[in-house]
């Protein structure tokens, strides 16, 4: 390591971050609107969660660790709730996307606050039935379901089932048949819509393993097997477009041809389909280039879209649902780590990156690397008169692609033994986090009114091996060999 003073690294060697990216003029201040609703600053420079303190948070629990704001996460969840409740004249039903994020813990709040649930797997249904969450406001959503999840979900009463194949309706209709229960169904469709942030693209988006497609008529076949199916009960259709979409303009397409086929069916089947999901995808502040809307807005136009378009094909407004997951956990978490290293490296043409090493990584934030994600980041321990020094934040993975946060203004003087903060890693972190090089999943630590409670906890050594069964008795050791 090369030892470096405050702010060397601000010269003009220094190489540029991306043209959104500005120096901050003052590298301790946070951007609001990238944190949690009670997170601050305290005069000294401590980031505090929760009322609660990261450096107290991290003697207590360690690093790194997830801090999940609870009353930030309320009230998204809440706001989402409300805000879909105050359009007249139309019913929506606001579902979590626990893939996004979930355990006993949250599932309880979002009971708690008036959501529903969606999960996609037999494990995070088992969350949801530990939890004591109420079956019938749960949606099972995955597009390979084992007989063994759908007589689980069949069993358990789930309010409806997504179903995403012929397959799966087969084996759905021989579950209930088996049961003697009845499947409360929608049929997941391609709408032929894939939307990305600030853009949507209306064409060759059907290449993709999820719905089935209504442009080829596989949708209305299934709809019309679902209808005949004795055990089957035919709610409607879901459609979900994509991710970390800031517009509305996908949904409105979407939409359009979702209701078209509700048009379709009626006439084919004499049937109003009683309900349509639009699901997730709602969009979040990750870096100060990015401008999501708020649930109000969303509200306001997803039922405009739909009430519009089923006016003009005379459709009564069918029972309405999104699954909001990142937008309302997303923001509710920050990742706190230490620095252990601090590294110039000279590049091509003499600039310099400053490589700033945390003790976590790719392991519990695969999303920069798998989807070049950008995030933000701030000392979290002190504050700092350094001039800031662009930095890239890596992980300490065998990996040269382990890198947290691309590019960020930190202070010059940033050293090893430093707490670092990153916003916005409450959705799709934790849930995709792994034991990478056998590091240990981090715990999610609840912070709320100066108190601190783990929802999850930290991985032991123990966890790690539990399921490794030991070197084969048989075999001896190499040195007796
Ligand atoms: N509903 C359905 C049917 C979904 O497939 C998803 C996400 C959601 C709702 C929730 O979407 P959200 O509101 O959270 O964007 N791992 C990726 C995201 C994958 C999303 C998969 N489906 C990431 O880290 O960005």
């Amino acid at each position: 390591m090369r030892a470096h003073e405050a702010g060397w690294a601000h010269a003009a060697v220094s190489v540029r971050g991306p043209t959104w990216l500005r120096e901050p003029e003052d590298a301790n201040a946070l951007v609001p609107r990238l944190w949690s609703g009670t997170t601050r600053k305290r005069t000294d420079g401590t980031l505090e969660v929760g009322g609660v303190a990261v450096t107290e948070l991290v003697r207590e629990h360690g690093s790194p660790a997830y801090v999940l704001d609870e009353e930030d996460f309320r009230g998204r969840a809440s706001a989402f709730r409300e805000a879909f409740e105050a359009p007249p004249d139309v019913h929506w039903d606001v579902f979590y996307a626990g893939k996004a994020f979930l355990c006993t813990t949250v599932a309880r709040w979002i009971d708690e606050e008036g959501l529903s649930l969606d999960v996609c797997t037999g494990g995070e249904l088992t969350v949801a039935e530990r939890a004591g969450f109420p079956m019938e406001r749960v949606g099972f959503h995955g597009n390979n379901k084992s007989v063994g999840e759908l007589e689980r979900a069949v069993e358990l009463g789930v309010g409806r089932i997504i179903v995403d194949s012929f397959h799966e309706l087969d084996r759905l209709s021989r579950v209930t048949r088996q049961l003697g229960r009845t499947a409360r169904v929608l049929v997941r469709v391609t709408a032929g819509v894939e939307a990305h942030t600030h853009e949507y693209i209306a064409t060759a988006h059907e290449d993709q393993k999820f719905g089935l497609s209504i442009s080829s008529g596989d949708a209305l076949d299934a709809i019309r097997q679902v209808h005949a199916a004795p055990g089957l009960e035919l709610l409607g259709l879901h459609s979900h477009i994509g991710s970390q979409i800031f517009e509305s303009a996908g949904f409105e397409v979407a939409a359009r041809r979702v209701l078209a086929l509700h048009e379709q069916v009626r006439d084919e089947l004499g049937v109003e389909l009683p309900e349509l999901d639009l699901g997730g995808g709602f969009g979040i502040a990750y870096t100060t280039k990015d401008d999501p809307s708020d649930p109000a807005r969303l509200a306001e136009e997803l039922t405009r879209i739909v009430a519009d378009e089923c006016a003009s094909r005379g459709l009564a407004v069918p029972r309405l649902s999104i699954e909001p997951g990142r937008a309302i956990v997303g923001p509710a978490m920050c990742t706190v780590y230490e620095v252990g290293t601090v590294k110039a490296v000279e590049l091509d043409g003499g600039a310099v990156r400053t490589y700033v090493s945390v003790d976590g990584g790719m392991s519990d934030n695969i999303r920069t690397a798998l989807y070049d994600a950008e995030y933000s980041c701030t000392l979290a321990n002190r504050s700092s008169d350094a001039p800031p020094m662009l930095s890239r934040v890596v992980g300490k993975h065998c990996e040269a692609g382990d890198i947290v946060v691309m590019d960020e203004f930190l202070p010059g003087d940033l050293a090893a033994g430093d707490l670092l903060a990153v916003p916005g890693t409450g959705a799709y972190c934790w849930s995709m986090a792994s034991n990478y090089n056998h590091l240990l999943r981090p715990p999610v630590v609840a912070a709320r009114e100066g108190r601190t409670r783990v929802v999850v906890r930290r991985e032991t050594i123990e966890d790690l091996l539990a399921t490794d069964a030991g070197p084969d008795p048989d075999s001896g050791s190499g040195a007796a060999r």
